[in-house]
């Protein structure tokens, strides 16, 4: 299934449940041509079996810590994909009292839930506090104080871990999404985080008790993750010695998935170098994956509307677009797109966005919104396609759906999940009616 041959146990790489068979599409055992029919286009399909093999694999790569593992709900959001991961064993890492909404909405484990984000609202504090939360992640000084008074005056106790910017950062990672540099807005420089300590560690209300970073996403090797635990241990060792008690380490997320097969660390190579660094440090240790999670169970469908030639170029436009899918736009990522069906005898397609098919024609695809920089793909070379046709966006499970936008009314896609045979609607098209309705209601 996707695996690539001779990988040794315990190092796969990526893998998923995304595979052609006598040149159909196959999601586990449906053909994603039936859910097309049955759903229409765009609609989002997750492979319940990769999200739940990519949860383990993470878990059993660092087994020896007995990491918590906190998935992402930023990368993919949608309550049902949540139980799912919820009875696997999963906890949340949650950013806005949206995202908490949905974690309670589950039943999660409350201890289980971190809330990180810069801007957290009394509101989203309050509603934290009284779900019982394991941590918050606070970013600034002022943010502490703000908690502490709004714990005290809710009767209340928080834990906290103080997030910090190690200083190291992946050259490969986008810089719109490489946050655990200095200057960013995220967390306090390490140099500071002794003083943070000083001023607020014996706070009564919001109890200092941890150390956070995230460092960026997607981040293609282990080295900065050593790079960060490597500088913050000292830290974290001389806190104690001042007899503060710290007992967690969140190392955050942005382990990398597979645009492109072969390109992303197996889960191994991210622990081997990271679990002796803190095997024996007695830290309590949480990960915070998405997108190794998400990215790769996850594909947009979406059917041709319209083939034409402009200058000089082939344009494919389909019923999906960048408000369905931003990331092509936002940040220049390259996601692979096939048809669902292959014309008759040829292959499947390499995994890669540049795979360019043997006899193919070169197309930009491109959707039907009203911005020159509306495109999923530009210079592909694809088996042809016209107007009824499907064709699949790869890797879109993380940071796909989420991101979606109603940009020139679009109601948004929906969202299938496939478990083995069977397949049902996990969220329904978007209606004109519910664009609407916020402002009927007025
Ligand atoms: N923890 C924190 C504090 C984060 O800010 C993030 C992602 C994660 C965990 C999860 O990172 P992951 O494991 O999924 O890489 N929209 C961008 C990605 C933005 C990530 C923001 N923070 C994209 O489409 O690539």
């Amino acid at each position: 299934m996707g695996l690539a041959a001779g990988e040794p146990a315990g190092r796969e790489r990526m893998m998923d449940h995304f595979e052609y068979r006598s040149g159909e599409l196959f999601c586990e055992q449906v053909a994603v041509a039936e859910i097309a029919s049955a759903v229409g286009t765009p609609v989002y399909v997750y492979s319940a079996a990769t999200l739940l093999h990519h949860y383990r694999a993470i878990g059993e790569a660092f087994r020896e810590l007995r990491p918590t593992i906190c998935f992402s709900v930023k990368s993919l959001s949608n309550i049902h994909i949540l139980k799912l991961l919820a009875s696997a064993g999963s906890g949340f890492d949650v950013v806005s009292g949206g995202e908490l909404e949905r974690v309670r909405a589950i039943g999660a484990d409350a201890s289980k839930v971190v809330f990180a984000g810069v801007a957290k609202t009394d509101r989203e504090i309050l509603d934290a506090l009284a779900a019982d939360i394991g941590c918050f992640n606070v970013e600034s000084e002022e943010e502490f104080i703000n908690l502490s008074r709004l714990a005290e005056s809710a009767g209340r106790k928080a834990t906290v871990a103080l997030r910090i910017n190690p200083d190291v950062y992946d050259p490969q990672t986008h810089r719109y999404t490489a946050t655990g540099k200095k200057a960013t807005k995220f967390g306090v420089d390490i140099d500071q985080a002794e003083a943070f300590f000083d001023r607020f560690g014996h706070d009564a209300h919001a109890h200092l008790e941890g150390i956070h970073f995230h460092l960026g996403s997607p981040i293609y090797s282990a080295e900065p993750y050593v790079q960060a635990i490597t500088k913050t241990l000292p830290v974290i060792q001389r806190l104690r010695e001042r007899e503060f008690p710290l007992r967690l380490l969140n190392i955050g997320g942005g382990f990398a998935a597979d645009y492109e097969r072969g390109r992303s660390p197996a889960a191994a190579d991210y622990a081997e170098p990271i679990v002796p660094l803190l095997r024996d440090t007695g830290l309590s240790i949480t990960l915070e994956p998405g997108r190794f999670i998400a990215c790769n169970a996850g594909l947009l469908l979406t059917s041709v509307q319209y083939v034409k030639q402009s200058g000089g170029r082939k344009f494919v436009i389909v019923d999906a677009a960048m408000t369905d899918l931003i990331r092509p736009v936002l940040y220049g990522a390259q996601h692979l797109i096939y048809p669902a069906r292959l014309p008759a005898g040829a292959e499947p397609p390499q995994r890669r966005p540049d795979y360019a098919a043997p006899e193919g024609e070169t197309v930009d695809i491109v959707g039907g919104v009203c911005e020159t920089s509306d495109f999923l793909a530009t210079d592909r070379v694809l088996p042809k396609l016209a107007r009824g046709d499907l064709a699949a966006v790869f890797s879109a499970g993380a940071y796909g759906f989420v991101m979606a936008s109603q940009y020139n009314s679009r109601p948004r896609a929906a969202e299938v999940l496939v478990e083995g045979d069977r397949f049902r609607l996990i969220r329904r098209r978007e209606t004109h009616d519910d664009l609407l309705a916020p402002e009927h209601e007025v």
